[in-house]
């Protein structure tokens, strides 16, 4: 399994030749926007883990380009269809659906969800991905919240994708509390360095989540690693 890193939350998973794109923002990101060619990115699924436009902005040229399934939140899937965007799969809080090739759970985050509209964006939401390869975790915008400690009955992760800017999501401290709560020691991390309130310090970063007995990797934009 690969993963590619876009920028803030924005990262391919490929498993098998099936490439899971992660809340698509990259025209509007100053660090990504002149590294990563927009419309080289292919994708055959979208999840979109809630409507802020650091996580939609590129979501309807993105899926109107690539004819990929949107999974989301039945209010995004809603907007979607008023934009000619009608390959989407609406799914809550609470549900799990088997794509084939993958599956998804949809779990709880303590965040908002208003879409860059002011429309309604329904709930934010993380998402458990269970592949055939690998099963990993990515808790879209959210505060530390109680209901991680469910995540383990549900998966046993091989990775995990937190954001760890602080602000307007976790921070550092929070988001090693978030890896023993879903019990997995190998974070990737997002959400940090995009604009000015979410600028971290990479190496006491990553320094936190060693004194935890965790590993958290910090990629480069367009970067591709292994997991
Ligand atoms: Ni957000
Ligand atoms: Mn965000």
């Amino acid at each position: 399994m690969h993963f590619t890193y876009y920028g803030h939350s924005c990262f391919l998973v490929e498993t098998k030749g099936t490439k899971l794109l992660f809340d698509p923002f990259i025209s509007g990101n100053p660090l990504a926007s002149q590294v990563i060619d927009m419309n080289t990115i292919q994708a055959d699924y979208i999840l979109v883990s809630h409507g802020h436009a650091d996580h939609t902005a590129d979501l309807v040229s993105v899926a109107g380009r690539t004819g990929a399934k949107v999974i989301c939140a039945f209010e995004i899937s809603e907007w979607l269809g008023k934009q000619g965007i009608t390959n989407v799969h609406p799914m809550n809080t609470g549900g799990k659906w088997d794509f084939g090739p993958f599956s998804v759970k949809c779990v709880t985050a303590h965040h908002s969800s208003g879409l860059p509209d002011g429309s309604y964006g329904g709930n934010p939401m993380g998402f458990i991905v269970y592949t055939p390869e690998k099963t990993f975790y990515y808790s879209g915008d959210t505060a530390l919240t109680l209901d991680m400690q469910l995540i383990p009955r549900w998966a046993v992760l091989d990775f995990a994708v937190l954001p760890i800017g602080d602000n307007f999501t976790m921070g550092l401290a929070d988001a090693v509390e978030s890896a023993g709560m879903i019990k997995c020691r190998n974070i990737i991390g997002v959400h940090y360095d995009t604009f000015g309130f979410i600028k971290i310090d990479h190496a006491a970063a990553k320094k936190t989540f060693t004194d935890a007995g965790c590993t958290l990797q910090l990629l480069k934009i367009g970067e591709t690693i292994g997991v």
